[in-house]
């Protein structure tokens, strides 16, 4: 499937490079932090169809940027598995950790599909606003919610996990089994409701290396991708492996995804295997040189642009947006992008 129309929506003209960034509804916005102020908890928020939906949609009024990305967590899975999940200030998520797929209270599709359909009910709520913008559902890959399983939050190390996958392969194969049937069924009721592509947070693909690569990354993934693509082949899907580096194409030659999120490490070999498969290529700012501003930003989303104007291209970020990040850098950025006629 050719995509270089993934992002193009009906009003954006084709010779014009397709925008949004990771993390686009977050801290760095005053209307965001205004309603983040009426609920102490952040996956109220998350659970809150009215406010998600008005915050989904608030970068896509400041900015008119191309895609709305659903305002949830990839933590809500744990969460509707009966994982407790909190978030604290400047400490980030905090979950009971656990050991084995049996601390997990809820097992069956019923009851977390009840307790994510709030999450349904968002996507409801932004398609009614009919935008004319692609709407971007998600969730974590399995692994990168299983570290935040293992480890109880953010971890520096990563002690915990890599030694569970090492130590313990078979009892972390059936918590990412049941991460990825709860994943398909997630995601298929996120497109049931109408998001228009899928992205996959593999957020910390750096981890497992060799064949424990291959069995907690390219295995889940591929799964997930498979299933979800003879249900929904209109529907692309796009793969975010941070700092995968030279496992990159390995995953590539093993899962069938539309569009491949790169960051800073991502070898330059995988831009030009990108090319010749037609995957979408969407990045890679980092979002250092966002917050910072000035010359070296003009300079550097110049470059990129020139880089990457041939190939099928969605200008992002390498990751995430800070959020002491100024919004007028963000509006400078936005403006270079804009300007820059790809023909
Ligand atoms: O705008 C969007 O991108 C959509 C919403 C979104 C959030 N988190 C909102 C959020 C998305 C797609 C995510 C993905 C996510 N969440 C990932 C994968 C991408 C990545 O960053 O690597 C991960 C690992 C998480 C887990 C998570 N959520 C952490 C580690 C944290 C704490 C760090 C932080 O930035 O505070 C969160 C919290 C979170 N998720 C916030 C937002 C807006 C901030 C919460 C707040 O307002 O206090």
């Amino acid at each position: 499937m050719l995509i270089k129309s993934l992002l193009v929506t009906k009003q954006n003209k084709s010779n014009r490079i397709p925008i949004w960034f990771m993390r686009q509804a977050g801290r760095y916005l005053p209307e965001y932090r205004e309603i983040r102020s009426q609920k102490r908890d952040f996956l109220d928020l998350c659970f809150s169809p009215k406010l998600a939906a008005t915050i989904s949609l608030q970068p896509v009024e400041r900015f008119d940027i191309d895609a709305i990305i659903l305002f949830s967590d990839i933590l809500v899975v744990p969460h509707a598995l009966g994982q407790k999940v909190s978030f604290k200030e400047k400490v980030g998520p905090i979950l009971q950790p656990i050991k084995n797929v049996k601390d997990l209270k809820f097992y069956d599709n019923k009851h977390w599909n009840n307790f994510l359909s709030p999450v349904y009910e968002t996507i409801d709520l932004i398609k009614s606003k009919k935008t004319n913008k692609t709407l971007i559902g998600f969730c974590g890959s399995p692994f990168t919610v299983l570290t935040y399983m293992i480890e109880g939050g953010t971890s520096k190390n990563h002690n915990k996990i890599k030694l569970f996958i090492k130590s313990e392969p078979e009892k972390a194969k059936e918590i990412i089994d049941l991460l990825v049937n709860i994943s398909i069924d997630y995601l298929s009721n996120q497109i049931n409701a109408g998001v228009d592509v899928i992205q996959l947070f593999e957020s910390w693909s750096s981890l497992p290396q060799a064949r424990l690569y291959d069995d907690f990354i390219i295995n889940p993934n591929k799964k997930i991708i498979d299933t979800l693509k003879k249900k929904y082949p209109k529907n692309p899907i796009i793969i975010f492996p941070r700092n995968s580096e030279n496992n990159t194409e390995k995953l590539l030659n093993n899962v069938n995804c539309d569009g491949l999120s790169i960051d800073l490490k991502t070898p330059n070999e995988i831009i030009e295997i990108c090319k010749k498969k037609k995957i979408i290529i969407q990045g890679r700012l980092d979002p250092i040189r966002l917050l910072k501003g000035g010359r070296q930003l003009e300079k550097k989303i110049q470059e990129d642009l020139e880089i990457f104007k041939t190939k099928n291209y969605i200008f992002n970020l390498s990751h995430g947006i800070l959020p002491e990040t100024p919004i007028s850098n963000v509006e400078k950025m936005i403006k270079i992008v804009r300007n820059y006629e790809t023909t």
